[in-house]
């Protein structure tokens, strides 16, 4: 069954951004085995074919999801505005089960044989770093939407994101536990297998000492664990008030319930990984009183934020976007706007028209793209209250 899935994703997707149905697919062996979709029919000539990658499946299925719904309705919105140039924009998307070596042949599909001219993706910085290289090396311009550790948009000058880093989130973290929850003793817990994890830990690390608290220790833990105990009985031992857990939510429910189990009372805290509906299901009692940064809050008043909220909700039977699907709403209305301002569809003008995207009015906040191809933007701080996150703060840079 999972073989399948990719296929009917592709397939299925490309009719998003587009009325024009497209001749069905014949079910012809997978052209590079190990992506295996079988090859979709090129797009007609009055179509711009985008790429996305993303994890639609896997432990981080919702980023991918909520992703692609973001994506959708921007793509859909643009359409209704009469494309780029009269062009209708279609996308093409693949599934990479969350796995880095599955993002960087998607994009190598997407590039050699797909020949679209601007790739979205991916959420997880890890896979947006193996991307990367293959976006930069044939001159495809590729727009994160949602990673952000520093190193993706170091690739290139091919690479953009449309979100703050890790270096400002973390220190938004710091300040906040110890400004505001005057926390003294945090301990960490951190996924070794994800740069997004590791980078995080490093500046929590750092900015908390500056601010005068101790680090009571730091424990590792590999994506795809499902027992944490060792870890969280070695960080209890150091009494810590606050447990920072920069992972993503599926690892995140399972290492809270089983700090509970463990009687370990200290505040739990994370980074944007916490953000999916699915948190609260997997982590149940254990994750309330927690608190996470966050790209959005959906209370914000903000009239761009809330014309994307009635938008989605309209499409979703009234569900709530989260910070990705703003985000991905975001990626997508950025590239279109500069296609629509490209001198060209060649992979440098596309570059040139996207690295001079200046006070964006996106769904999560106003962006202006730096020399650094990141955006500057301030964090919120949600605090999980009986099933569902709060806004508690806001942190500027
Ligand atoms: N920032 C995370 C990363 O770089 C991905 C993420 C973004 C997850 C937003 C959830 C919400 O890996």
């Amino acid at each position: 069954m999972r073989s399948l899935l990719p296929a009917l994703l592709a397939a299925a997707s490309l009719l998003a951004g587009c009325e024009k149905k497209q001749p069905a697919q014949a079910p012809a062996a997978p052209a590079t085995p190990e992506l295996k979709a079988p090859a979709a029919p090129p797009p007609a000539s009055d179509v711009i074919l985008l790429g996305e990658v993303g994890s639609l499946t896997g432990a981080e299925a919702t980023f991918g999801q909520s992703t692609h719904e973001g994506i959708q309705l921007a793509l859909e919105q643009a359409n209704a505005a009469g494309g780029v140039n009269g062009k209708k924009l279609e996308v093409r998307v693949y599934d990479d089960q969350g796995k880095p070596e599955e993002a960087a042949n998607a994009a190598v599909r997407l590039i050699n044989q797909d020949k679209v001219k601007l790739i979205l993706g991916e959420v997880a910085s890890t896979n947006s770093l193996a991307m990367a290289d293959k976006a930069q090396a044939a001159k495809v311009p590729m727009v994160s939407p949602s990673s952000t550790n520093e190193a993706v948009t170091q690739k290139g000058d091919y690479i953009f994101r449309v979100c703050f880093i890790d270096p400002f989130q973390g220190y938004a973290m710091a300040k906040f536990a110890r400004e505001t929850l005057k926390l003294q003793n945090v301990a960490v817990l951190q996924d070794n297998k994800s740069a997004y994890s590791t980078g995080l830990t490093g500046v929590f690390q750092l900015r908390f000492a500056e601010m005068g608290g101790k680090v009571a220790g730091v424990e590792s833990y590999s994506k795809g664990d499902t027992d944490f105990r060792a870890q969280l009985t070695a960080l209890k031992k150091a009494k810590p008030d606050g447990i920072y857990i920069p992972g993503y939510y599926t690892d995140v429910g399972l290492i809270a319930r089983q700090a509970q189990e463990l009687g370990l009372k200290a505040v739990l805290l994370g980074g944007d990984g916490w953000e999916s509906e699915k948190l609260f299901e997997l982590g149940g009692s254990a994750v309330d009183g927690s608190y996470y940064t966050n790209h959005y809050s959906p209370d914000s008043p903000n009239p761009a934020t809330q014309a994307f909220i009635s938008a989605y909700k309209a499409k979703h039977n009234g569900k709530v976007p989260d910070s990705l699907a703003a985000l991905a709403y975001d990626a997508a209305n950025v590239a279109v706007a500069a296609l629509r301002k490209s001198k060209s569809l060649e992979g440098p003008d596309i570059r040139d028209a996207l690295a001079q995207t200046k006070d964006f009015d996106g769904a999560a906040g106003k962006l202006t793209l730096d020399e650094k191809r990141n955006a500057t933007k301030p964090a919120v701080v949600l605090k999980v209250e009986n099933g569902k996150a709060v806004f508690a703060a806001s942190v500027s840079p």
